[in-house]
C-alpha cells in the first residue's frame, strides 16, 4: 500500500490509498474492536481489504468482523504469543499480510504523585508501548514474505508533544514514536514502512470522563472519520518513519521533526 497503489482510476480523497487498489490487501487490526480500529477495519473492508479484528473485547471485535465480511481473534497485546497467533491466523486464513494496524490503546488514568498506581502504569506500557513492539515483531516475518506491507501504529499527539495531566501516557506514544521512527530504516529495504498516526483527542471511549472537561474547555474533539481519513492519507503517502498529525482544523501531515544536534569537532 505505497503511493503505487494511489495512481489513477476512480476518486479518492487527496492522496489516500485508492478503495480499489485495497482489494485483496489483508490487514491485522489491534485495538479493532472499538473507536478507531473499529472504523478503521470498516473503512478498509469497504475497499476490498480482508480484515482480521484483534482484541480482547470478544463481542465487539466478533460484531465489526462480520460488519466487515473479516475475522476475528482474541488477541491481548500484551502478551508476544498472542500477536504471533493473530498473525498466523491472517496468513492462514487469507494467505498474506499486507499491513499490521497496531493501534490498541488504554488511558492511564494515573501520574507519578500518590495517585500513581503500579498495576495502571504496567497495563499502560504494556498495551501502548509492548503491544506495538510486540506485534511488530510478529508482523515483520509476514510482510517479508509478502514481498512488503506497512506497519502503522497509533501513537497520539502525545507522542510529539508534553502532556501534562498524563505524563506515562505521553511517555509510552513517545516511545511509540520513537520506535516508528528508528524502525524504518531497516525495514525500508524490505519493501516494509513504518509510520505512526498521531490524533490528537478523538470522539472515542478512552476519552472516559475527559470528555466533559475537554467540552467544557472549548477543546475540539475530532470526529473518528477525521483520523480514518488521515490514516487512509497516511497509508497512500510513499514516506517511512513519519509521525502524522492528526489536528481539528489542520490537513494532516507528517510533524516535521528538528533535525538532532550533532557532534562538533
Ligand atoms: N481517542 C483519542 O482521543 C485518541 C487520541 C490519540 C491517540 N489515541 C490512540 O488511539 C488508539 C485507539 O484508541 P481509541 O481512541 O479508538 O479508543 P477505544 O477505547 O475506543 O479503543 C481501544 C481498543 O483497544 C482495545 N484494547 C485495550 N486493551 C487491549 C489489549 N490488551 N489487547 C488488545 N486490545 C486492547 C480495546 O478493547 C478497544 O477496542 C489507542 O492507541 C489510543 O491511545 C486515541
Amino acid at each position: 500500500m505505497t503511493q503505487n497503489d494511489t495512481a489513477g482510476g476512480a476518486a479518492a480523497p487527496s492522496g489516500a490509498v485508492r478503495p480499489d487498489r485495497l482489494a485483496g490487501k489483508v490487514a491485522l487490526i489491534t485495538g479493532g474492536a472499538n473507536g478507531i480500529g473499529a472504523a478503521v477495519a470498516r473503512r478498509l473492508a469497504a475497499g476490498g481489504a480482508r480484515v482480521v479484528v484483534a482484541d480482547v473485547d470478544d463481542e465487539a471485535a466478533q460484531q465489526v468482523a462480520r460488519d466487515a465480511g473479516g475475522t476475528a481473534v482474541r488477541c491481548d497485546v500484551r502478551r508476544p504469543a498472542d500477536s504471533e497467533k493473530a498473525v498466523a491466523l491472517a496468513v492462514e486464513r487469507y494467505g498474506r499480510l499486507d499491513l499490521a494496524f497496531l493501534n490498541a490503546g488504554v488511558a492511564t488514568g494515573c501520574g507519578l504523585g500518590d495517585d500513581f498506581d503500579l498495576e495502571r502504569y504496567r497495563l499502560a506500557m504494556g498495551v501502548n508501548l509492548d503491544g506495538v513492539v510486540f506485534g511488530a515483531r510478529a508482523a515483520i516475518p509476514a510482510l517479508r514474505a509478502a514481498g512488503g506491507g506497512a506497519i502503522v501504529a497509533t501513537a497520539s499527539m502525545a507522542g510529539i508533544a508534553g502532556i501534562p495531566a498524563d505524563p506515562v501516557y505521553a511517555a509510552n506514544k513517545h516511545a511509540v514514536v520513537g520506535l516508528v521512527r528508528s524502525l524504518a530504516p531497516g525495514l525500508a529495504p524490505s519493501g516494509i514502512k513504518v509510520q505512526a498516526l498521531c490524533p490528537s483527542f478523538a470522539d472515542t471511549a478512552i476519552l472516559g470522563d475527559g470528555r466533559g472537561l475537554l467540552e467544557e474547555m472549548g477543546f475540539p474533539i475530532l470526529p473518528v472519520s477525521a483520523v480514518v481519513d488521515a490514516f487512509m492519507r497516511l497509508l497512500g503517502s510513499d514516506g517511512t518513519g513519519e509521525c502524522w498529525f492528526v489536528v481539528p482544523g489542520r490537513e494532516s501531515a507528517p510533524f516535521e521533526f528538528r533535525r538532532a544536534p550533532g557532534p562538533r569537532a
